[in-house]
């Protein structure tokens, strides 16, 4: 059984001819025990397929099951801990706040608030607990909307966006502290989002949807394996000797240096390249320090699935802006991957 299975799953808004598909006959398979990424640009249907799931929203058509329960149904309900894309609270201090919200979800008021100090604790918000919860930062606030959704040990959290409004290293801090979880509890993880990068670290599998309908579901080494294809990376003694001899070869198709000086190589026959390579650098008095094939990062699968594109360039700036961000602003994050937001 999976933790979450959708069959067919649709979703329209509207009536007539203002009717608009938002979800269009989703399968979604997460299996029990894993982080499953689930990604698609802003708009994609995430959020309506989410809301389908915890029963706030009917589907027009198909269905989901919890578990094997009905979505929507108190005990498919019961399983599920939730944190919405824009978490919003009562105005109350942390710890009164999260027992409310555990008492609400069944759990006995004593047992709620000794859990809430504790996740507190985990989260890093141990400090803030008798703080009004309004005053929280974004960040504080997409915290404790992550131990709410702990509070009734729920064996599937289901997170909208969990990281949309954190800085990287508090992102990475998050998702960190989630595989964690993950591996202690035996907790299943649907997390959506729409920064790839970061989903690439910590899921087991992926699922990328667009214009509500799936376009690759996989799991990360798989879709890597996948995409990876024919393109390997060189690095002899001498590159620009190296790139000039490959340029020749029948087996490669296309051969170029790439910013860091290294030989790309699109392979027209693997075998015959990896058979002549050795032999043709040898001869050639050149050695070879690395050959290997490329790593593709999930952003470059990605826009390669919704048929963004993808080339060296988009590869080089998603490299710089990942390195810069760790130092620079968010903005100078997002405005460089400008391509991933909209
Ligand atoms: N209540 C609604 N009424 C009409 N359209 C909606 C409603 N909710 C979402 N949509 C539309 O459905 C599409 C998918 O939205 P959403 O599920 O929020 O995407 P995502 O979470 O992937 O960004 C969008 O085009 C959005 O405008
Ligand atoms: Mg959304």
């Amino acid at each position: 059984m999976h933790a979450i299975e959708t069959e067919g799953l649709t979703k329209d808004f509207g009536f007539w001819k203002r009717r608009f598909r938002a979800v269009d006959g989703l399968n979604l398979r997460v299996e029990e025990g894993t982080i499953h990424g689930f990604l698609g640009l802003n708009g994609a249907g995430k959020t309506t397929t989410i809301k389908m799931l915890i029963g706030a929203i009917r589907p027009t058509q198909g269905s989901a099951s919890i578990k094997g329960q009905p979505a929507g149904s108190v005990r498919a309900r019961s399983l599920i801990g939730y944190s919405p894309e824009h978490p919003r609270f009562y105005d109350m201090n942390a710890l009164d706040y999260l027992e409310l919200m555990g008492r609400i979800c069944g759990v006995d008021g004593g047992r709620a608030r000794s859990r809430a100090e504790e996740l507190l604790e985990t989260f890093d918000l141990g400090h803030a607990k008798d703080r009004s919860v309004q005053g929280f930062s974004a960040g504080m606030s997409q915290k404790l909307s992550l131990v709410q959704a702990l509070i009734h040990e729920p064996d599937i959290l289901i997170l909208d966006e969990p990281t949309s409004n954190l800085d990287p290293v508090a992102r990475y801090g998050l998702l960190k502290k989630l595989r964690e979880l993950v591996t202690e509890r035996e907790l299943t993880v649907l997390v959506s989002s729409h920064i790839l990068s970061e989903i690439e670290k910590v899921s087991d599998e992926v699922t990328i949807i667009n214009n509500g309908r799936t376009v690759v579901e996989n799991s990360i080494d798989g879709l890597k394996q996948e995409f990876a294809g024919n393109h390997f990376i060189l690095d002899a003694s001498d590159n620009q000797q190296a790139f000039s001899l490959l340029s020749q070869e029948a087996s490669a198709e296309k051969v170029w240096l790439d910013k860091k000086h290294k030989v790309n190589i699109m392979a027209a026959d693997i075998e015959r390249l990896r058979f002549v390579l050795p032999k043709l650098l040898a001869d050639n008095g050149l050695s070879l320090n690395a050959f290997a094939a490329k790593e593709f990062s999930l952003e470059s699968i990605f826009m390669t699935v919704i048929g963004e594109g993808w080339d060296e360039q988009h590869q080089d700036e998603i490299d710089g802006a990942w390195q810069e961000s760790l130092s620079g602003s968010v903005t100078d994050y997002y405005s460089r991957i400008g391509g991933y937001q909209r």
